[in-house]
């Protein structure tokens, strides 16, 4: 079995969350959310990592940013450095501001706003010994040079190219150390080949996995809370020694979200 490490992670209530404009495939303002229930499902997920031992510490909502819900946008924090966001739509522009002001307001010293389009940990994840970074859709090629100057950390870039996965947390998990899981379809041929080279033991999740938002997970290096949709994952993360945990986000999905947009890791 895995050993799991306490975590801090912020997240934000979907108080305000609404489906009202569409700025990725997932988005259709037609289809109705039922708030309630995308609270109820959002409660569950804080309410488990806390089971879980772990902080979750709560960015307050607020009317006008509906998208705020995906938390993980706002900003990626590593040794309690925070590099902040910018946003790629004018939708969501100030969330970026609203998640500043909560590091300064609590004590975090190195905050920088940053010059080029990022949109936090939806395109920047952080194994042990890379910081793996999306670029096609949203975050722009020049906030990994940025980022990488910042924290002091290898950036690799990685195009993706399925409009469906355009953060990289869509497509790509990092369970515990340089060990993750991604779903090779949403990465360009140059993209795949890099990721092979890096990650020979990679566990690769099939399209339905994908589609289901099963990569869209966060793993405390031995729980790995998931999309319960994703079936297929559950097996294999078992064989390798993780405990799968199946969460239902339905009414978020409806946003383009799930577990992991939902959630930032102070680290
Ligand atoms: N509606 C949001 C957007 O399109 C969803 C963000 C999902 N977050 C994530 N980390 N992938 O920006």
């Amino acid at each position: 079995m895995r050993t799991a490490t306490p975590r801090r992670y912020l997240m934000c209530p979907p108080t305000h969350f609404r489906v009202t404009y569409s700025i990725n495939p997932w988005m259709d303002p037609a289809k109705p959310v039922d708030l309630p229930l995308a609270l109820t499902q959002w409660e569950e997920l804080r309410d488990r990592y806390r089971a879980l031992g772990h902080t979750v510490e709560e960015l307050r909502p607020r009317p006008d940013l509906p998208d705020m819900v995906f938390a993980a946008n706002g900003a990626t924090v590593v040794d309690g450095r925070v590099l902040g966001a910018r946003f790629a739509h004018p939708e969501r522009v100030p969330e970026a501001a609203v998640h500043l002001e909560w590091f300064r307001a609590h004590g975090y010293r190195e905050v920088r706003e940053p010059e080029h389009i990022n949109e936090g940990e939806g395109d920047f994840a952080v194994t042990a010994s890379y910081l793996l970074a999306g670029r096609g859709f949203r975050s722009s090629p020049l906030s990994h040079p940025e980022a990488q100057e910042f924290f002091g950390r290898p950036v690799i870039g990685l195009d993706l190219i399925d409009p469906r996965y355009y953060h990289l947390d869509t497509a790509l998990c990092v369970l515990d150390g340089d060990e993750v899981m991604y779903y090779p379809g949403a990465f360009s041929p140059g993209s795949r080949a890099v990721l092979a080279r890096l990650f020979p033991d990679a566990l690769i999740a099939t399209e339905a996995d994908a589609a289901a938002l099963g990569l869209n997970a966060v793993s405390d290096g031995r729980h790995v809370l998931l999309p319960q949709a994703a079936v297929g994952l559950f097996a294999p993360l078992r064989q390798r020694g993780f405990e799968p945990i199946g969460m239902d986000l339905g009414e978020l999905l409806k946003g383009g979200g799930s577990v992991k947009c939902c959630t930032q890791e102070l680290r």
